[in-house]
């Protein structure tokens, strides 16, 4: 598994991700679902270099000229909530693509685990095609790895692209061992931060990024 942190180049995406972990920026729920938006529109452009292009002959007003053009079928999943508005910035860049969406949430199970269990999902057949999976936070890896797997259930990927924004390293050493480091996976995140706290939130990170697109959730079981 290829893993790409973005940050590693400096770039316009440090600005957006400057503005979506500030505490006076990202209260601006509209600017921070842009930003995340922008995130996903950037990634699209990066992804887009690894993908496989065919020449195809188009008539201008004037003569036909060769453009290369994406040859692989693309299908953009994401996990509700939070991963929306990555989701719709790889949308936005990939027009054409098919979607899919899953939902999942998080329990503890009978031996006290935290567990992520993956519900409703609708989803086009995936045998062949590109997969581009969007999941902002990168806490644990299980959300993603869980999403990835329900996924599979659709079809074997030829490529699969896991998009994240920001990611912990045991995040990604976890995806790494769940999947088998398999080549045909590719890991891209706009940073790497170095804590996962004992709620499981990244740190220093920029806080629930669910709550910050849509509003602070309640738990039934906290009421
Ligand atoms: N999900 C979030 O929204 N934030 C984190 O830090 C971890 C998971």
């Amino acid at each position: 598994m290829n893993v790409i942190n973005l940050s590693e180049h400096n770039s316009v995406l440090n600005q957006f991700l400057r503005e979506i972990r500030d505490v006076n920026i990202q209260k601006d729920p509209l600017r921070f679902r842009r930003n995340i938006e922008r995130i996903g529109e950037f990634m699209a452009m990066e992804v887009s270099k690894k993908l496989d292009y065919q020449p195809v002959e188009v008539q201008t007003p004037l003569a036909t000229a060769t453009v290369n053009t994406i040859s692989d079928q693309l299908v953009l999943a994401t996990i509700l909530r939070a991963g929306m508005p990555l989701h719709q910035g790889f949308l936005n860049v990939f027009d054409r693509a098919d979607n899919a969406f899953l939902s999942a949430y998080r329990r503890v199970n009978g031996k006290g685990e935290l567990e992520i269990v993956a519900e409703y999902m609708a989803a086009p057949a995936i045998d062949g095609k590109t997969l581009i999976v969007a999941d902002p936070m990168l806490a644990t890896g299980m959300s993603m790895e869980v999403g990835y797997l329900a996924l599979l259930r659709h079809g074997t990927p030829k490529h699969a692209h896991l998009c994240c924004a920001i990611a912990t390293p045991q995040a990604i050493e976890s995806v790494r061992k769940t999947l088998n480091d398999s080549p045909d996976v590719t890991l891209w995140c706009a940073a790497i931060d170095p804590i996962l706290n004992e709620k499981k939130y990244i740190v220093p990170g920029l806080g629930d990024a669910g709550d910050l697109c849509y509003g602070t959730k309640i738990h039934l079981s906290d009421r």
